[in-house]
């Protein structure tokens, strides 16, 4: 078991908060069994203001880019050498199955390997200003500055990963970090910190602030000191923060409920397989996890027949074990969710043709749902939860209009033999990624990845996040 305290200015220490309930630690309990996996401190609001001091005190002193590419290259080989130990504590906090945890190892050590590879190259170029008559004489140049002090808020899905595209290309901006990952995964999160430390990384450039999200991101709002606030969770927070806290910059990767569309015309195997890897692998939880299904009519029964069969076979169950796919969700009160959503669903005449049940240990099999009423959640909002509902569309023009009639838009994938359906789904489709013949749930970690809509604003990926964390400050020189 795990005891894991604040690192605050470089050192380790108490939490000295409470939690709403009165509770001095944060128990992380593992989401399949319930066990304890360890615990962590609580910080006090003034704590999480210290710690945004640090930081400030940091980007004061600031850090050269040969060192910020030295550390994170270090901080990535202590990774590598504790990457079991890592995964392990993916699976026991987050209930991901191991095969998964250790991809998403594999993941972070790019994510870093990359945002080392930026911290060498800021950006910046000359501005022809004599291209005007008022600029005649003049020699100008962009500098990058880092912004300032990064609050970073992440969620419990990819307690690694994402907690490293947040801090990784802050880093490399030079901007350091006051971090609060999910009270769910705090753990892993504070390993990546350690890893940090063994790297080391100078204090107050990473600063790590567990306990009440409420108490911590409540003062980094009002705190001016604070520059950006970099969010990944659901979109109904993302904009809040926004709202609270009009003066910043906010990075926001936010929800979906994430479309796929199947033409008559398309390799019904690959497609079928994209559906069934985005729909279900980590039991729908990811913000690109496959939930609206839109096949043309004259394939829908095989499309529906073949999926059934996939989801159908995909080991559900405890994520220790090497062959499982599907896991928990991360609380009994999500399975709580997900099931009253289906059976709201059914009421309203939605068929569940297979899953919809819990196994003997509390897993929600893979679902396949059709029939459902337009306005059912299950299309609507953000399921997160290994859920896919099929809907049978007409033609293309009838699956654009569906795909684009909802809030969110992130990744969204048309799987066609057809060059120009799909250049016209690329060109109409309302999304931050298109993928032709590509699940959805695709993510590449140096590609730009966001949304539109209500699913976000601003680009991660780690060059992206750089650009986003930097300010081109402009140099005139006249003679
Ligand atoms: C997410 O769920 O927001 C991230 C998905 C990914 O990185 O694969």
């Amino acid at each position: 078991m795990r005891t894991q305290r604040l690192y605050l200015d470089g050192t380790w220490v108490d939490g000295t908060g409470s939690l709403a309930d009165g509770s001095t630690r944060l128990e992380v309990r593992n989401p399949y069994d319930d066990s304890l996996v360890g615990v962590a401190a609580v910080a006090s609001p003034e704590q999480a203001a210290a710690a945004v001091g640090a930081a400030a005190r940091a980007l004061r002193r600031g850090l050269p880019p040969h060192r910020r590419a030295e550390i994170l290259r270090r901080a990535r080989e202590e990774v590598a050498r504790r990457a079991e130990e890592f995964a392990q504590m993916i699976r026991a906090e987050a209930g991901k199955p191991i095969t998964a945890a250790r991809q998403e190892v594999e993941r972070a050590l790019t994510t870093l390997d990359f945002a080392a590879e930026e911290a060498r190259r800021p950006p910046g170029e000359t501005v022809p200003l004599d291209a005007v008559p008022s600029g005649e004489g003049t020699l100008a140049f962009t500098v990058a500055q880092p912004v300032g002090v990064v609050a970073a808020i992440t969620p419990f899905n990819f307690p690694l990963n994402l907690v490293a595209h947040k801090v990784a290309p802050a880093l490399a901006a030079g901007c350091p970090v006051v971090l609060k990952p999910s009270e769910r995964t705090p753990l892993t999160a504070g390993m990546l910190v350690e890893a940090f430390k063994a790297a080391e990384l100078p204090p107050g450039w990473l600063n790590l602030v567990t306990g009440d999200p409420a108490t911590i991101v409540g003062r980094w709002q009002e705190d001016p000191r604070v520059a950006v606030l970099t969010f990944t969770g659901s979109s109904r927070v993302g904009w809040q923060l926004k709202a609270a806290s009009p003066y910043k910059r906010h990075i926001l990767e936010l929800g979906s409920a994430t479309a796929m569309v199947i033409r008559a015309d398309a390799d019904l195997k690959a497609a079928v397989n994209a559906a069934v890897t985005s729909g279900f692998t980590f039991a729908g939880q990811a913000c690109i996890s496959l939930q609206r299904l839109y096949v043309e009519k004259a394939v829908v029964d095989e499309v529906l027949h073949r999926l059934v069969e996939a989801a159908e076979a995909l080991p559900a169950g405890d994520p220790a074990l090497e062959a499982t796919v599907v896991g928990p969700l991360i609380t009994p009160e999500a399975t709580k969710r997900v099931r009253s959503w289906l059976d709201d669903a059914v009421r309203d005449g939605a068929r569940i043709v297979t899953g919809g049940t819990l196994t003997d240990d509390g897993v929600l099999r893979p679902t396949v749902v059709t029939d459902v009423p337009a306005s059912s959640p299950l299309l609507c909002e953000e399921v997160f939860g290994p859920v896919v509902s099929v809907v049978p569309v007409a033609n293309l023009d009838e699956a654009i209009r569906a795909v684009n009639d909802s809030r969110f838009g992130l990744n969204t994938s048309i799987y066609t033999s057809d060059l120009t359906s799909a250049l016209r789904y690329a060109r109409e489709a309302q999304a931050g990624t298109v993928l032709v013949n590509r699940p959805p749930a695709f993510r590449a970690d140096h590609m730009p990845y966001g949304g539109v809509k209500e699913s976000g604003q601003g680009r991660e990926g780690v060059k992206y996040a750089v650009e986003e964390l930097t300010e081109r400050k402009l140099v005139i020189l006249g003679s």
